[in-house]
Formats: structure tokens, C-alpha cells, sequence
């Protein structure tokens, strides 16, 4: 297949841009604005044609998309904390870029994917959302991705457009960019810095490794519906002081770095997706969450010229506007 990857050089682009490439033989095109979360090295010694370029900007999108079969969007602005601090990008990417592509796909008329998240339906005390949940967002993350998702099913119903809608649950996995809960505790705790751990740590996550999210999205992209949407939880649900204190099991650290800080604003305490659809196609996830954690800390602990720059750059001066203190 010849694919159109938007924000592929991020961390669950990557990983699906490179098991396409491995599994399938796909050739695919990369165009991603490479934002402070996107990193070229993401998709080193990967054989795709690089596009640098925002989902925004209307030439760019035009040229990237001339030979494509279909169009898979990662691009996006992904972590809540920023898009409470700083909405802006948020609404730019999200809604503006959304609508140029999906302005392109509907030119050339192929297949379109939107990569969405479980944090459109809001938060759940019991039970687990399906895909005819009612939208309830919270953040300005999850409200702009909402809006992007709404714009789809538009272009869908409106235009006949093949577009599919993808909504994963937590993702966690090597390449994670190390603003976000695992990423963040895995490197803070290798260091013997102090893991943040908002209001109680009882907030509850669906975890799912990237690579198991990377395969249900090529699942959905060949063999989903046009116009459905499709859930893809993981296999554990966990709350967050949980996930902290198994890190601090595989790298050998102390409970005693475990710091509780301010809770986040308008915190959603629960996430938790019904995924029977997507398993109707044939997917399941095949990694646990202790097996995929101590995989992924044994990542990090290997990849430090990945994250060496990351810690050493502008991410230093986010750190301590986030948490008030400076990294280690
Ligand atoms: P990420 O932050 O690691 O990567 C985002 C990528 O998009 C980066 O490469 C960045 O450069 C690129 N990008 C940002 N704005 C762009 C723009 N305007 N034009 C082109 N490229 C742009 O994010 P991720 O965790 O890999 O998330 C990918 C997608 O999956 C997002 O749409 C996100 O909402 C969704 N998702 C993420 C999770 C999660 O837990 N990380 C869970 C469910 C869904
Ligand atoms: P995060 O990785 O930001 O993902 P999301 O907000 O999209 O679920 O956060 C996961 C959970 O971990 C969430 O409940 C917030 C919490 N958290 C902390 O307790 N401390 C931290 O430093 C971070 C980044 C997150």
C-alpha cells in the first residue's frame, strides 16, 4: 500500500510507519512538523520519502498525498498537561490541520484514518465507554481531538469521504517522549530524580503498548468499515501509583522518590475502553502491561543517546515550569 503518514516521526507513528514497512512491504510518505515531540532519529534507517512539513499547510499536504492509496493522521498535539498551559497549537493543529487533510483526501478520494484517543469520551467511575459513548471532553487535548474526530465523521457523512476514526486508550512503549507518566518515571527513576505523582495516584489508565495500537490501526486501515469507529484498549487497567511503583521495581529504585505533587486541573480520574469491535476484525493485544513496562524500561536504560539530548535541551526549562523544580 502507499501511505500518507501525518506525524510519523513521533512515537506511535513511528512504530507504525516502521511494523508497516517490516510486515507489509508499504511505501510510505512521512510529513510531520517535527515539533519538540518529533524526532527525525524516530524513524532512522526506515526507507520512507520525509516530508517536513505542518498537516496545516495546504501545498505541503497537496504534494504529499500525489501518490498516495490512503492517509493515516498522527499529527497532533498529545499531551494534556501543555494543552492546559498552552492551548494554542492545539486548536491550530487539530482543527485546521485536520481539515486541510481531510480537504486533500477528499480531492484525491482515498482511504483516511484519523488517529484518535479514549479521552474524547471523558472520564468513566465504572464500566467502559463503546463507541457510541457520548463525547464529553475535559481538556483542551481531549476537546480539540473531540472537535477533529466530529470533523471526520462530517467529511464521511457529508462527502461520502472513506474516512475511519481509531480512538486507543494509554499508549506506552520505546520512543515515548519523556513529558508523559511512563517515559517520565522510567528516566527520573534511572536518574534517582523524584517521580511526580499527581493529587493521590489513584487515577486509573488503560495501558496498551504502542505496537499493539500501531497493528490495530493497519487492521482498521484494510479491513474497517468506513464511517465506524473503532476502540483499542490494552489489556490492563492500573492506577497510576500502581504503574510508578512497578518502575520503581524494574529499575531497582526506592519508594522513597515517589514525590505527590498538585493534582492536575480538571484531572480525569478514569479511562477504560470496550474494544469489541476492533476485536471483531481479528486484533487482540499481545503485550501485558508487566511484560511491555520492564520491556520498555529496558529500552530506555539502553537508548541513552535517545533521550540524552531530551534531557539535556529545552525540555530541562518545561520540567521546571511544570514541576517547579529542576531535573537532577
Ligand atoms: P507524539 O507527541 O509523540 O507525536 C506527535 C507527532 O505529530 C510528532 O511527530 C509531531 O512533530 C507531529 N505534529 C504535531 N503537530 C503537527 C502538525 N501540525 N503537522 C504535522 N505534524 C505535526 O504523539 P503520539 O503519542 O505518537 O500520538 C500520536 C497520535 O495518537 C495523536 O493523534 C494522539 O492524539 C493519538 N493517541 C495517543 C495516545 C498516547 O497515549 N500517546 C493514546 C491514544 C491516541
Ligand atoms: P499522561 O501520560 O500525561 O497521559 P494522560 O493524561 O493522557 O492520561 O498521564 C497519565 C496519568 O499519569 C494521568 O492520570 C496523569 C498522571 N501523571 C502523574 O501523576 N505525574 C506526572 O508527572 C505525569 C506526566 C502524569
Amino acid at each position: 500500500m502507499r501511505l500518507l503518514v501525518c506525524g510519523g516521526a513521533g512515537f506511535i507513528g513511528s512504530t507504525f510507519v516502521r511494523r508497516r514497512i517490516a510486515d507489509f512491504g508499504d511505501d510510505v510518505t512521512v510529513l510531520d512538523k517535527l515539533t519538540y515531540a518529533g524526532r527525525r532519529e524516530n524513524l532512522q534507517g526506515v526507507d520512507v520519502r520525509f516530508i517536513h512539513a505542518g498537516i496545516e499547510d495546504r501545498e505541503a499536504v497537496a504534494d504529499a498525498i500525489r501518490d498516495a492509496d490512503a492517509v493515516v493522521n498522527f499529527a497532533a498535539e498529545t499531551h494534556v498537561d501543555r494543552s492546559i498551559a498552552e492551548p494554542d497549537a492545539f486548536v491550530t493543529t487539530h482543527a485546521l490541520g485536520t481539515y486541510v487533510l481531510l480537504e486533500a483526501a477528499r480531492e484525491r478520494r482515498v482511504r483516511y484514518v484519523q488517529v484518535s484517543t479514549d479521552e474524547v469520551y471523558g472520564s468513566i467511575e465504572q464500566g467502559s465507554f463503546t463507541e457510541t459513548s457520548p463525547l464529553d471532553p475535559s481538556s483542551p487535548y481531549s476537546a480539540t481531538k473531540a472537535g477533529a474526530d466530529l470533523l471526520v465523521a462530517s467529511y464521511r457523512h457529508t462527502y461520502g469521504l472513506e474516512a475511519l476514526i481509531c480512538r486507543g486508550s494509554n499508549n506506552y512503549g520505546p520512543f515515548q517522549y519523556p513529558e508523559k507518566l511512563i517515559p517520565l518515571m522510567v528516566l527520573n527513576a534511572l536518574h534517582g530524580d523524584k517521580l511526580p505523582v499527581y493529587g493521590d495516584g489513584m487515577q486509573v489508565r488503560n495501558w496498551i503498548y504502542a505496537e499493539d495500537f500501531a497493528r490495530a490501526i493497519g487492521v482498521a486501515l484494510e479491513h474497517g468499515e468506513p464511517g465506524e469507529v473503532y476502540n483499542v484498549g490494552g489489556p490492563d487497567e492500573c492506577t497510576n501509583l500502581e504503574v510508578v511503583q512497578r518502575i520503581l521495581a524494574y529499575t531497582g529504585a526506592g519508594d522513597e522518590l515517589i514525590e505527590y505533587v498538585a493534582d492536575r486541573p480538571g484531572h480525569d480520574r478514569r479511562y477504560s475502553l470496550s474494544s469489541d469491535r476492533i476485536r471483531a476484525l481479528g486484533w487482540e493485544p499481545q503485550v501485558e502491561l508487566a511484560d511491555g513496562l520492564e520491556r520498555t524500561v529496558d529500552w530506555y536504560r539502553d537508548n541513552r543517546p535517545w533521550w540524552e539530548p531530551i534531557r539535556s535541551g529545552d525540555y530541562r526549562a518545561y520540567y521546571e515550569r511544570q514541576y517547579g523544580r529542576a531535573l537532577g
